[in-house]
């Protein structure tokens, strides 16, 4: 138990470095105090029964590839380099702001950013006919989730003040992030969330919204674990709920992997050796549905940035323009990512950060790593990884490796949406793509 803590804990540590400011984190999975979820399914008001969520309403229609969701994460606290002006409106059909934080007070949560962009974000996506929604929580915005969905009084509250920011913002849905089991690293600030609890408020949410209002969360690659510490077998009470849920498919490998260097985000895995197979797009819409989300609520989240590693040149391959697959790396030297030093500091929650090695995808064509379409940069040896579906590069004089997704990586993903009939995708986050929305575009092709 206590390897497996310290191994979730060094995950934890690994994500929390990702991104300065409360970052969409996979779950590492948790025995978590998910008891009693069962009860989420109690008896519905009888609103709820006409609130039943309909599948990835808003969703773009096109004749040719009928109605799937384009959407993604606009990070609020990255407006003055990406304002909402800046975001290519034609590529969506909705957009999350991220985050409304919760937090321990009668307010229950609050725009952590300037609040204005969220006004702009909201009324620039209204006059492209693109939905604006807001993700309520998020990393260390999570934290507070349990004391506002614990008790039948604050859920109440909590759904009336959700509700009335809603109206008075003229948000077309909500986003939760609840969704997700944490370990309490600093048990004064960070608990877990209470998955029950935070169903039958939104439940409540969707009792007092609009018909078309839109609920949505995102969740981890895994359904949430069960009071045995294993993935729930039916939550399917969540599909009653929520329009749909969008998979966080990423993160898979990273600096804090066991088995070597590997795919952020690959689509398959079956083709990789078994010890390798640590997730990928298609084992994550099968655990989901399996468990009885149906597969028009399912949107699959993609990644608009690589992960980077230290490998030496010996560990990578002998001969030219083929790497070697999983290579090991150097766990103390992780390479410098987008806008990433060397300085330790401590998040909110206690949790000390360093360098995750993340590069925006973005950041990588602007430093030439890689043109717009994910064609390696000269100089840099290219590998596309035909299992995952993903790119490899590495520079033999830096001894970086960026596992990242390109352009043909999206599409190939989009060939997945619409093979699965999945809802759509959601990009995290939507400021990393490049300015015109190259992978936007590539996965809205295919889908
Ligand atoms: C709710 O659903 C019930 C049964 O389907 C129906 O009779 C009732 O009119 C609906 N109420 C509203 C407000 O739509
Ligand atoms: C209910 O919410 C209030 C205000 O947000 C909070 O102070 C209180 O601790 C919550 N109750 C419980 C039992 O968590
Ligand atoms: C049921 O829905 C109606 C119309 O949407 C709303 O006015 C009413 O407050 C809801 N009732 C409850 C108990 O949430
Ligand atoms: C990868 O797949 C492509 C297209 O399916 C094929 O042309 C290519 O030969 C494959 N490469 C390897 C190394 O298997
Ligand atoms: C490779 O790394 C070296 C050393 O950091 C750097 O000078 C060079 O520009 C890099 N090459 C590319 C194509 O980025
Ligand atoms: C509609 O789908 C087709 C094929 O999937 C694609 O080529 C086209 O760009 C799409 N149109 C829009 C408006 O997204």
């Amino acid at each position: 138990m206590m390897k497996v803590f310290l191994a979730l804990t060094s995950v934890l540590l690994s994500l929390a470095a990702a991104r300065p400011t409360c970052p969409k984190k996979p779950t590492p999975s948790t025995s978590a105090t998910t008891s009693a979820y069962g009860s989420a399914t109690t008896t519905p008001s009888t609103n709820a029964t006409n609130a039943t969520a309909t599948p990835a309403a808003g969703g773009y229609s096109n004749s040719t590839s009928g109605t799937r969701l384009a959407t993604g994460w606009y990070p609020g606290w990255g407006a003055d380099k990406f304002s909402p002006s800046q975001i290519p409106w034609d590529k969506y059909s909705a957009l999350t702001y991220a985050f409304a934080v919760t937090t321990p007070d009668d307010s229950f949560f609050k725009i952590s950013d300037d609040p204005s962009v969220l006004t702009e974000f909201v009324s620039q996506a209204h006059a492209h006919n693109v939905k604006a929604l807001v993700s309520i929580g998020g990393y260390t915005g999570s934290r507070y989730f349990s004391s506002s969905v614990s008790t039948p009084e604050n859920r109440t509250a909590f759904a009336t003040a959700l509700m009335d920011f809603a109206t008075k913002n003229q948000l077309d849905g909500l986003d939760f992030e609840y969704a997700m089991d944490f370990i309490p690293l600093d048990s004064h600030i960070l608990t877990y969330i209470p998955i029950a609890e935070s169903t039958r408020t939104s439940r409540e949410v969707r009792q007092k919204a609009p018909k078309d209002f839109q609920l949505t969360a995102a969740v981890a690659m895994t359904p949430f674990n069960g009071p045995d510490g294993k993935p729930m077998s039916d939550v399917s009470s969540f599909a009653q709920v929520l329009n749909h849920i969008a998979i966080m498919a990423y993160d898979v490998y990273g600096t804090w992997s066991e088995t070597g260097a590997g795919p952020n985000a690959p689509i398959q895995d079956t083709c990789a050796p078994t010890q390798k197979q640590l997730g990928s797009c298609a084992s994550a819409v099968k655990a989901w549905s399996d468990a009885g989300i149906p597969a028009n609520q399912l949107v699959l989240g993609v990644p608009a940035y690589g992960r980077s590693y230290t490998v030496a040149s010996s560990a990578v391959g002998g001969y030219a323009q083929k790497l070697a697959e999983y290579p090991t790396f150097d766990k103390n030297l992780v390479p410098l990512g987008t806008g990433e030093t060397r300085t330790q500091t401590k998040d909110e929650c206690g949790v000390e950060q360093g360098p995750g090695g993340i590069f925006n995808y973005n950041d990588m064509v602007a430093r030439g790593f890689i043109d717009s379409q994910g064609n390696a940069g000269s100089g840099l040896t290219y590998q596309f990884d035909n299992c995952s579906q993903t790119a490899y590069i590495y520079n033999s004089t830096s001894q970086v490796l960026i596992n990242y997704d390109t352009a043909d990586t999206y599409k190939a993903k989009g060939n997945f949406i619409k093979e699965q009939n999945l809802a759509g995708f959601a990009m995290w986050s939507i400021d990393t793509d490049t300015a015109d929305g190259t992978l936007a575009g590539a996965i809205r092709s295919t889908m």
